[in-house]
């Protein structure tokens, strides 16, 4: 373990899990190794405090951290997983059976562009920990993350913000009306992505930091049809 972990193998990789929102994950070369700061996005799901029944899409659901700590912590939400990434999908499956919540998380290959359409209009909340990383950045990573999480799962083109103008208008299909999206941010790109989501029709923007100050989490609503204050009563 000692000489693996001495050629920059990540410490997670080799013990073979990782913990997630107090839960221990299976975690390999596969996907992504969850990262702390994409606890927040489970933590924006749970305070909406949904109603039982209601359903969560993650779009790039990697390993399945968001979907399986979501159905873990709250066990009346319907989880949806989506990833375009056979490899993330395999392991995702083994994170779910390992916690018992094959029964209330599907998965589904595809790119979050263009979801399944059985799962438009029905999703209460959206979230996303998509890819967000620059070719520049990318390259100047630490070898951990360069040389052993997929090149995929962390850089989506030149700018980084290829993927959330890819998602935020397949977001939009997939939300009932008043619904919410919750978004990961890189470090840097809160008025970008904040501008991206209003020009996909979303209001009600909220970022909030992570526990180094760092702008992580945004959220914002679509309107409920209607009555734009509706729900608020
Ligand atoms: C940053 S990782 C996040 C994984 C996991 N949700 C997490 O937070 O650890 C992004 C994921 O999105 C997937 N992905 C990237 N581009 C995609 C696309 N266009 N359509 C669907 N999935 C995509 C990658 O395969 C990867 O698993």
């Amino acid at each position: 373990m000692v000489e693996r972990r001495l050629t920059r193998e990540p410490f997670q990789h080799i013990v073979g899990t990782q913990e997630f929102h107090g839960l221990t994950l299976r975690c390999d070369s596969r996907a992504l190794v969850p990262r702390p700061e994409t606890e927040g996005l489970v933590d924006a799901v749970l305070g909406l405090e949904l109603p039982p029944g209601a359903v969560v899409a993650d779009l790039g659901t990697g390993s399945g951290c968001i979907v399986v700590a979501l159905a873990v912590r709250q066990p009346g939400l319907r989880l949806l997983g989506l990833d375009r990434s056979a490899d993330a999908l395999a392991l995702a499956r083994e994170n779910v059976a390992l916690h018992g919540v094959e029964d209330r998380v599907e998965l589904a290959a595809g790119d979050f562009a263009a979801p399944p359409e059985a799962w438009l209009g029905r999703c209460s909340a959206v979230v996303s920990n998509p890819p967000y990383v620059t070719e520049a950045e990318w390259s100047g990573l630490a070898p951990e993350v360069r040389v052993h999480d997929p090149k995929a799962a962390l850089v989506p083109g030149p700018s980084g913000l290829e993927a959330y103008r890819a998602l935020a208008p397949a977001a939009r299909g997939l939300l009932v009306p008043g619904g919410t999206l919750a978004l990961e941010l890189g470090a840097g790109q809160a008025d970008d992505v904040r501008v991206i989501v209003e020009r996909n029709g979303f209001e009600r923007i909220e970022i909030r930091p992570d526990l180094r100050g760092i702008p992580r989490v945004l959220s914002a609503r679509i309107p409920a049809v209607g009555n734009d204050d509706e729900d608020e009563r």
